[in-house]
């Protein structure tokens, strides 16, 4: 019992660990753009110091809503538990996955390392008002909802603030900045205007589908639907509001902290201004396109007509899915750039599986860019590679049957305006979950 106590500790210890790098490597971000504009500066050309100054009042911009968004933020951990015996543990691992999808010249990063466990998270980040979207009384796990961690004599042991003190913060590697601005591009694909045209990519045709595959939806008793790995919630928002009982799901810190500031905090449309493709200098036609601001969000998403039961669940796809509690409870999965994400894709076909209800329907769009692929000699890195002909084998053998299945071309967090535009000729399918699928599997 005591053991079992102390392992919990422990692994919450390395997640609060895990949770104050990546909100270090927020902080840490003007500093590490400061030291990139300093770079460049030693290639003086005649026009470069006003450029200079204009990339870093942009820097301070995108710093502003950085530091607002942290301000806002709720750790759904105690923050002063990563002292609890923690001494032997190595640098905490970070997030993982988030840029999976991001072309090799944009993203540039190392995938880190699992945090150990269930990220532990409500879901309802960062509100404390009854206002809130993402909803946690509609997380379905308890494991999910946690809020307001206390220690055992129920007080909260640092004050609501002091995470964010800079002398509590880690100095972390660049690779984890880089997340940061992965995120900030990942805010054009779901949260402005400019991110229109991929979202017409990528969500229209499964909100589209969802549309015609559940025409006649009850307000009273909407169907229920799960995004698993939802990124910054927009896909997850938008089937809210065309009438379902929405979930995403989420595992990064640095996609969670960012979703639920954008979900639960924004006022209005267009509130805040940032510069999110100051940090590329290839492929830019101009100055003025490099140093283009661009307004989030493009909707205020409390006004955007959500269906009650919007939530939010932080965590492993595997592990909060996995719990009996989610047997046949879903009505549709979504998944959008998420399949290959998985160190085994098997395991997380079956969960899909196990967790529809019968004659539930999976709506898939993605890639098959396995994210653990090619990570030689890091043993406990397993990836399992099939080809997209052998996923779909696997799936009729997890008791599916294809209802619509097409191609469809579309990019990932691109720069409408860079030279470079990298495409996808991503799956599109749509699934129904065959009667009695699961037991059959598993006889
Ligand atoms: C490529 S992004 C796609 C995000 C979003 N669906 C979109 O289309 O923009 C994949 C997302 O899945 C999340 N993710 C990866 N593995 C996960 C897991 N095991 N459980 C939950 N989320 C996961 C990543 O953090 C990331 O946000």
């Amino acid at each position: 019992m005591r053991n079992d106590f102390i392992k919990e500790r422990l692994e919450e210890a390395l997640e609060v660990k895990s949770l104050r790098r990546i909100i270090s490597a927020y902080l840490n971000y003007p500093e590490a753009a400061e030291k990139d504009v300093e770079r460049f500066e030693r290639l003086l050309l005649s026009h470069y110091p006003l450029k200079f100054q204009s990339i870093r009042r942009c820097i301070s911009t995108n710093s502003f809503f950085i530091f607002n968004m942290l301000q806002a933020f709720e750790p759904p951990l105690d923050m002063s538990l990563d002292n609890f015996g923690c001494s032997h543990f190595e640098q905490p691992p970070s997030d993982r996955n988030v840029c999976s999808h991001e072309s090799a010249a944009a993203k540039g990063l190392i995938a880190n390392e699992i945090t150990t466990g269930e990220v532990h998270t409500e879901g309802c980040l960062g509100s404390d008002t009854g206002s809130c979207l993402a909803d946690q009384e509609n997380c379905k796990t308890d494991e999910c909802c946690r809020n307001h961690v206390s220690d055992s004599n129920g007080n909260v042991p640092l004050s609501s603030r002091d995470w964010l003190d800079p002398s509590l913060q880690f100095h972390v590697p660049l690779v984890d900045v880089d997340k940061v601005r992965c995120i900030i591009r990942n805010i054009v694909r779901d949260w402005a205007a400019e991110g229109q045209k991929e979202r017409d990519q990528c969500y229209k045709p499964i909100l589209k589908e969802l549309n015609s595959l559940f025409p006649n939806r009850s307000s009273e008793s909407p169907p229920a639907c799960l995004v698993p790995g939802a990124g910054l919630g927009r896909l997850a928002l938008e089937i809210s509001c065309l009438g379902f009982v929405s979930q995403g799901n989420e595992f990064s810190y640095y996609m969670m902290i960012c979703s639920s500031f954008i979900l639960n905090q924004t006022e209005t449309a267009g509130e805040w201004t940032i510069y999110p493709w100051i940090h590329s200098n290839c492929n830019s036609l101009s100055d003025s396109d490099q140093l283009r601001p661009v307004s989030i969000p493009d909707i205020h998403p409390a006004s955007a007509g959500i269906t009650e039961g919007f939530s939010m669940c932080g965590g492993d796809f595997v592990e909060v899915y996995s719990n009996p509690s989610h047997v046949g409870v879903w009505d549709a999965v979504v998944t959008c750039f998420f399949i290959d994400t998985a160190h085994n894709i098997i395991e997380y076909i079956e969960i899909i599986s196990r967790i529809l209800k019968d004659g539930g329907v999976w709506i898939n769009l993605g890639p098959l860019l396995y994210h653990f692929a090619d990570m030689y000699g890091q043993e406990d890195e397993m990836s399992i590679e099939l080809s997209l002909e052998d996923v779909k084998r696997v799936v009729l053998n997890y008791g599916f049957e294809v209802v619509k299945e097409s191609t469809i071309e579309t990019t990932y967090t691109t720069n409408p305006r860079s030279m470079m535009q990298n495409r996808y000729f991503a799956a599109f399918w749509t699934m129904r979950k065959k009667s009695a699928a699961v037991e059959k599997h598993s006889t």
